[in-house]
């Protein structure tokens, strides 16, 4: 409790010190639909505020914020309560992937992530979806598939137009936003590489499926310029062009040793509104060194990450093609990082029990800065 309230002390000195960026008043959501500050369509009982102060959804005026969801978690507490009251937008993090989705081949399964859309509708949250076409989460029989390539075409934009299809005639109008292709430029494209065209292709298809929601092509280490900015931005320059794309999503998945300048990446948001695109960070989260992943070797690195928690959501809200704003979970006691990043963790903006973290209050700083302008 003491450590805790010197650090609150100390955050408080060091927002307070800090130079923020202009914020323009024009709505920055032109491709996609504004998003629903008002109270939600069903509250949880008693009240729309989380201890200590509003929910982030009730400050975010014109930004969608959003987080990851570990879908087991959903229905337990306090995890669905958080949230619901804290974010206007949400995107399954592992069950709308294809293995999940299709683990078998033409057997779809939207069990898990409609139990998600349906909780996004009662509580007034849109959603991303996807993503569609991702590496790593091609299930088995399609890496094995020895079929010739125009069957294998037909197994990419079957699953695109029956997945898009399915939630916009069930759930209209809550996804909103889907990830079309998720990092081709740095985990390839697995079997799909053997399409012709694959990304056009897949986002070809996607447009034809639902031409009202918004397509995003994603990836990490595009946060910047050079390297994977380049080559991203190679890649969805074309496409945009030819009206097949909407959106870059900035991964975000940074860490104390690694994290971008500020400057750097308001750059990277510039030059792709320069040519039409908006932005969404995807899957901001901030790793600290960690022994047992939940709590940080060095207290003191939670001041560090929640002035980046912080700085990083006003640059989205003073670039005015950044739309939507996405942590990767809320809480430590659902990160992927300490499974996949031995040693780091800590990297959301709840602790394990689901304290606020300093970097909630940097979160919370900056959006009611923004909207008190
Ligand atoms: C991760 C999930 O968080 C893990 O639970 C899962 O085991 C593997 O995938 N970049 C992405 C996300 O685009 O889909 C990944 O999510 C994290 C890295």
């Amino acid at each position: 409790m003491v450590r805790g309230s010197v650090q609150m002390k100390k955050l408080l000195v060091v927002l307070s010190g800090l130079v923020l960026f202009g914020c323009s008043e024009q709505s920055r959501l032109s491709s996609t639909p504004t998003p629903n500050a008002a109270p939600r369509a069903t509250p949880n009982p008693g009240s729309n505020q989380t201890p200590g102060g509003p929910g982030l959804r009730s400050l975010a005026k014109h930004l969608y914020i959003g987080t990851g969801v570990a879908a087991p978690a959903l229905g337990t507490e306090p995890y669905t309560s958080t949230l619901a009251n804290e974010y206007n937008m949400a995107i399954a993090e592992n069950v709308g992937k294809m293995r999940a989705v299709e683990a078998r081949e033409g057997v779809f399964d939207f069990e898990a992530q409609d139990a998600l859309v349906r909780f996004a509708t009662v509580h007034n949250m849109k959603m991303q979806g996807g993503p569609l076409i991702w590496a790593p989460a091609i299930p088995d029989w399609m890496n094995e598939y020895r079929g010739n390539t125009a069957e294998l075409t037909s197994i990419m934009t079957t699953y695109i137009t029956t997945v898009m299809q399915h939630y916009s005639t069930k759930f209209p109008g809550v996804i909103i936003a889907w990830e079309v292709v998720n990092e081709a430029t740095t985990s390839g494209l697995g079997v799909f590489s053997a399409v012709p065209n694959c990304v056009e292709l897949a986002f070809r298809t996607a447009r034809a499926a639902d031409p009202n929601v918004a397509l995003f092509y994603n990836d990490y280490g595009d946060e910047t310029s050079g390297g994977t900015a380049t080559k991203v931005h190679n890649l969805v320059a074309p496409l945009k062009q030819k009206g097949l794309v909407d959106a870059v999503g900035f991964q975000s998945h940074f860490a104390t040793h690694n994290a971008p300048t500020m400057s750097a990446i308001k750059a990277a948001m510039e030059s792709l509104g320069a040519i039409g695109l908006d932005v969404y960070v995807t899957e901001f989260d901030f790793s600290l060194p960690s022994a047992n992943g939940t709590t940080p070797d060095n207290p003191d690195d939670l001041l560090t990450q929640a002035t980046y928690y912080r700085d990083y959501l006003e640059t989205c809200m003073a670039t005015p093609n950044c739309k939507q704003f996405i942590t990767w979970g809320f809480t430590d006691a659902h990160s992927w990082i300490p499974k996949f990043r031995k040693g780091s963790g800590a990297a959301l903006p709840f602790d394990v029990n689901y304290n606020k973290k300093p970097a909630y209050y940097g979160m919370q700083d900056a959006l009611s800065r923004a909207a008190a302008r």
